[in-house]
């Protein structure tokens, strides 16, 4: 244990992370035959770490990570349980791709009731302000918050339909005339009644529990907010070969500009008081000379 004990109060109500990597990764090929899609390197790290730091940011240090059985292995040697980075970490496996809302059926038992935060572990999102978004989210009281991102080809994500009235009508998975630009980013803040409307969900036409239809269920009762991730916020995609090496580009980018890291798990860690600087110098030490681990020395000292 290098960390500090994980104190499952420190999220306002509790709230537990999910971290979902399995998938085919089958848009990736061949890249992805041998090796998680998200286990691939954007710029100086592995995709993972984005996603976790995002957690991290929203102040959950209690996590699942559901992954292929075939991967679990290189992501419990990558991640451990977690207390590297003061956080606990769960694994689950999902035997095969059904669908994100299967997420929450897979981690009911984790979840115990809990209210949680779910994301993609391919999404990407850098932006100043995000940890008091994530804030918001976190705090409003509301059954169920998603993020709405304006995109340019929103036919690819789940899409907001709204009114005339600018309210929320409904969410529309991949349409084929998108309703709105809005797509619905793979973040999710939603209550401890996930898991039981997951399980009443039946899969759609291409076989999945989607991730929409569980949203539904909230906005139906008129409990699911679609707060707007604004233009100041980079929400990154890694699905084609092209994003990949944008969102790669991208985080070099901004780590060369400002000399500093972005989703880098020991630096929020170590802000957050999660770990100290001993444990801080032990991950540095682990990188050894490599500009990560020098970045993270150059935190302690
Ligand atoms: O990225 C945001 C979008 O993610 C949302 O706008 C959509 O509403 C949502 O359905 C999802 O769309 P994608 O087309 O990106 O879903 P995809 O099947 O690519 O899965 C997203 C990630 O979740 C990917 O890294 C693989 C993982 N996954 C997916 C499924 C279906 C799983 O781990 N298990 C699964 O069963």
């Amino acid at each position: 244990m290098t960390g500090q004990r994980v104190s499952p109060s420190e999220g306002t109500i509790g709230r537990k992370g999910i971290v979902l990597a399995g998938g085919t990764g089958s848009r990736l090929h061949p890249i992805t035959l041998s090796t998680s899609k998200q286990l691939l390197p954007i710029y100086d790290k592995p995709m993972i770490y984005y996603p976790i730091s995002v957690l991290m940011l929203a102040g959950v240090r209690e996590v699942a990570i559901i992954t292929t059985p075939e991967d679990q292995a290189q992501f419990r040697r990558l991640l451990g349980d977690g207390s590297q980075w003061g956080m606990a970490f769960t694994y689950i496996i999902q035997e095969r791709p059904e669908g994100l809302s299967q997420a929450y059926i897979l981690a009911e038992d984790f979840l115990a009731g809990s209210p949680s935060t779910m994301v993609l572990g391919d999404n990407i999102f850098f932006g100043h302000g995000l940890p008091e978004l994530l804030a918001r989210a976190d705090a409003n009281g509301l059954a169920a918050t998603v993020f709405g991102y304006k995109v340019a080809d929103p036919e690819r994500y789940g899409v907001v339909d709204f009114d005339a009235e600018g309210k929320v009508r409904a969410l529309v998975e991949k349409p084929s005339i998108p309703p709105s630009s809005y797509a619905v980013t793979g973040l999710y803040f939603l209550d401890g009644t996930a898991p039981r409307r997951a399980r009443s969900l039946k899969p759609s036409a291409r076989g999945e529990l989607e991730i929409t239809d569980l949203l539904e269920t909230y906005l139906r009762e008129d409990n699911l907010f679609v707060e707007q991730m604004g233009r100041g916020f980079a929400w990154l995609d890694t699905g084609t070969y092209a994003s990949l090496l944008d969102a790669g580009n991208f985080v070099r980018t901004l780590s060369q500009r400002q000399g500093m890291q972005t989703g880098c798990p020991e630096e929020i860690a170590f802000n957050k008081g999660w770990i100290d600087a001993n444990a801080l110098r032990v991950q540095a030490a682990r990188f050894g000379k490599s500009d990560y681990g020098r970045y993270l020395l150059d935190l302690v000292d």
